[in-house]
């Protein structure tokens, strides 16, 4: 079982501390993708456990053995970074093959495994070209073929696409998805800032923030029941409006009264000692629409309206003064900068967060 397992994981680099008790269980075969804030330490994570930086506390163990001390080339793992690193004066096919030389892996067992390999991602026409006449989608293709010429038990991925324009990530997100899926066994962790790359890849996802896990769970558990208003505001795009409330009457339903003393009723039950508390009320910019009879969750002037084609984005002067509120709605609207309009949500998509940020527990 070539699943991890890390218990209370730290690091520091001298006084400085950036992980600061890592738990996790991944099992064989999963997909899990690391996000967070730049500096969280999503990268530090990944090169502890591909062996690139001590463990300062903590267990780490693939496949049920502990590996604090075991070297990377003994860890069964492949990485694939950012910049690609292919050695410039190697054709792609010795760049593939480079490794399982040092290795002393036999000429005909290299020429399969490079083939195959270059079959799967479509670099067959490339292979004797230099990585210099390929371009970057091509490349990052070479680096994540020569990854799995390595046929690792746990492939790991940091920011593999953020050099790639828009349309080669979408190309080669489909390619590592497909690559995913040809390799069942293979346990596969992923850094990214990219919120569809996280959302359409991860079987699960880790939210990191300072050091510590937020949240771990597959994509559409996280986006629905953010633990925290951390989660809450991290997954999904444009981030989920927040807005502070105070509690008026608890229950199997719950009434919270904005700034502007609007009532809002949620599907969330709170205990009936939580009357009067201080909350932070979440509405996804997506579970709002425009009110069609009169009853509004809450009405503004819109301020700046993006369309977008698939989508126009209204930013709303709402209830708090200098938040605007943002509201996503499918396609082409009619609506002008200056309107007053009124907006609805289904009080199901609603979200309630206690004073330190964690979240009620939807009924
Ligand atoms: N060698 C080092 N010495 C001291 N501090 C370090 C070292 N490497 C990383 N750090 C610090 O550790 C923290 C975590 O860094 P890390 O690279 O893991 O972040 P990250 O989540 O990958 O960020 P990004 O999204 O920007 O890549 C940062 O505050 C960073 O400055
Ligand atoms: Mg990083």
């Amino acid at each position: 079982m070539a699943g991890l397992v890390l218990k209370d994981v730290r690091k520091s680099y001298g006084q400085v501390k950036v992980l600061h008790g890592i738990d996790l269980e991944i099992k064989q075969g999963e997909f899990v993708v690391f996000v967070g804030p730049s500096g969280c330490g999503k990268s530090t994570l990944l090169r502890m456990i591909a062996g690139l930086e001590d463990v300062t506390s903590g267990e780490l163990s693939i496949d049920g053995q502990v590996v604090n001390d075991v070297p990377p080339s003994r860890r069964g793992i492949a990485m694939v970074f950012q910049s690609y690193a292919l050695y410039p004066h190697m054709t792609v096919y010795d760049n593939m093959a480079f490794g399982m030389r040092i290795a002393g892996t036999d000429k005909a067992e290299i020429d399969r495994r490079v083939r195959a390999a270059g079959a799967m991602l479509q670099l067959g026409p490339y292979l004797d070209r230099l990585p210099k006449a390929l371009s970057g989608g091509q490349r990052q293709r070479v680096a994540i073929g020569r990854a799995i010429c390595r046929d690792p038990k746990v492939f790991l991925f940091d920011e593999p696409l953020s050099n790639l324009d828009a349309a080669l990530r979408v190309a080669t997100r489909l390619e590592i998805a497909k690559l995913n899926e040809s390799m069942p066994d293979t346990t596969m962790i992923y850094v990214t800032h990219d919120q569809v790359e996280a959302m359409t890849l991860a079987d699960r996802i880790v939210v990191l923030s300072a050091g510590r896990i937020e949240q771990v769970g597959p994509p559409l558990e996280l986006y629905e029941h953010p633990a925290n208003l951390f989660v809450a505001q991290f997954i999904g795009s444009p981030a989920m409006n927040i807005l502070p409330a105070r509690i008026v009457k608890a229950g199997a339903e719950t009434v919270i009264s904005l700034k502007d003393d609007s009532q809002v009723t949620l599907g969330i039950a709170t205990p009936i000692s939580e009357v009067g508390k201080s909350v932070s009320f979440g509405v996804r910019p997506e579970d709002l629409s425009i009110a069609t009879n009169g009853q509004y969750l809450f009405e503004g002037t819109v301020s700046i309206v993006e369309a977008l084609g698939e989508v126009t984005l209204l930013y709303v002067d709402g209830p708090v003064e200098q938040e605007p509120i943002v509201v996503k709605l499918p396609g082409i609207v009619q609506i002008r900068k200056g309107e007053k309009v009124g907006f609805v949500a289904d009080p199901q998509k609603l979200h309630l967060f206690d004073e330190a940020g964690k979240s009620y527990i939807k009924i």
